[in-house]
């Protein structure tokens, strides 16, 4: 069966423009749906999402196939990566693996093999087991499990993840600093391993492919991500790796990587995990990065003055930083966040960070007035 044709036995929904979406969400009978898709969306702002509210889209067959394109939209691509890739031998697991469509994918791909889905959610599992009813699949089976701490007592040849670790991660990792992400890749790539990586690596067989595409909006995210794998002995082929680019009906164009690993002693540095984001000269690379790399572009920028916002807004607590700073001739307002953002406000290629100065003062005098700011202070030493 191609893509299309399990699309199409799956019946996902695909719009072509948010008036339609809009427009065909007002037939529906439940309206909060827009609400909670907006919830979504502001929580992975915050790389921590509640799989409560992720859950009412894979609460039935039928939010999943108006909902996977709004709110999910890698499946088309995802699936056409999975059907390219060469599975080792072995059975196949998916941790998180929600309404079952791309566990159902697979053990139609591979009638030979058990395809084994988890979730913690029981009405999710309901909507799995019913949509490979629906499809006639007998060699997959979803069960209502806790991934952390679990232990199914046996490997598999395969094992997935899809949009699982900004449910079960407690917060936005990789960009905690302020001045330059990409300058902390050294420190994100050592990052402890976490209650996923320690599931994948408990039920990994050795040889065997772990496959992840997962939410990781910067490359300090990337790379912390990798640092959870490679604690447990787990690394990515970056041969075989690629940021791949969805564009949802609400989301726009997002982009995600798609990581093949295996457990082997060797680990990647920081410099080729740099390269490989940069790699693929006509892709389209996000904002905070092309600032990222002017900012770390091995030149000397001096910090002029600098002073941290501490914020409180509806996504919590966080720390804005804002910068003037100064190389030879060329001076920048520089704006980051420790949620990742990351902007060149202002900047000169004359006179410095003196020709800057008023600007810089005025910037930081309207976001003092900022209703979100609750503290304020200049930063001396860095
Ligand atoms: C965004 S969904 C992805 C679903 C599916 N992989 C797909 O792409 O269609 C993530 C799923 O992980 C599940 N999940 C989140 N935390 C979990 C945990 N600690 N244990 C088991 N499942 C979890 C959620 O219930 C949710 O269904």
């Amino acid at each position: 069966m191609s893509i299309t044709e399990f699309l199409d036995s799956v019946d996902i929904a695909h719009f072509s423009s948010p008036e339609e979406f809009w427009e065909r969400l007002h037939g529906l009978p439940n309206k909060d749906s827009a609400v909670i898709a907006r919830t979504i969306f502001e929580e992975r702002q915050t790389g921590r999402v509640n799989p409560l509210h992720s859950s009412f889209f894979f609460q039935s067959i039928e939010n999943t196939q108006f909902f996977h394109h709004v709110v999910s939209p890698y499946l088309n691509v995802l699936l056409q990566e999975l059907d390219a890739i060469q599975l080792p031998p072995g059975d196949i697991l998916e941790l998180g693996s929600g309404a079952g469509v791309v566990a159902c994918f697979l053990a139609q791909k591979y009638p030979e093999k058990t395809v084994v889905g988890i979730d913690l959610l029981p009405d999710v599992v309901a909507t799995a087991k019913e949509l490979a009813q629906l499809l006639g699949l007998s060699n997959v089976e979803f069960r209502q499990v806790e991934i952390a701490g679990l232990q199914l007592g046996k490997t598999f040849g395969c094992v997935l993840s899809v949009a699982l670790r900004e449910e079960m991660s407690s917060g936005r990792q990789g960009s905690f600093g302020y001045f330059s992400a990409i300058a902390e890749l050294p420190h994100a790539l050592t990052a402890k391993s976490s209650p996923l990586s320690q599931c994948v690596a408990q039920h990994l067989v050795a040889g065997g492919l772990y496959v992840s595409l997962e939410r990781c909006h910067d490359v300090a995210s990337i790379a912390s991500w990798v640092g959870e794998m490679q604690s447990e002995g787990i690394s990515p082929s970056l041969e075989h790796s690629k940021m791949l680019t969805f564009t949802g009906v609400l989301t726009g164009a997002e982009k995600m990587p798609l990581l093949l690993s295996s457990r082997t002693e060797s680990h990647i540095d920081a410099e080729s995990l740099l390269q490989w984001r940069m790699s693929g000269s006509n892709e389209m690379q996000s904002d905070e990065l092309a600032v990222e790399l002017r900012i770390y572009s091995q030149r000397a920028w001096r910090v002029v003055k600098a002073t941290e916002f501490s914020i409180r807004d509806e996504l919590g607590d966080a720390a804005v930083r804002v910068y003037l700073l100064e190389c030879d001739r060329e001076g920048l307002v520089y704006f980051a966040t420790n949620r990742g953002a990351r902007e060149i406000i202002f900047e000169t290629s004359f006179g410095g960070a003196q020709i800057l100065s008023n600007k810089f003062e005025h910037l930081l005098g309207e976001l003092t007035y900022n209703p979100s700011v609750v503290d304020v202070h200049s930063i001396t030493s860095l």
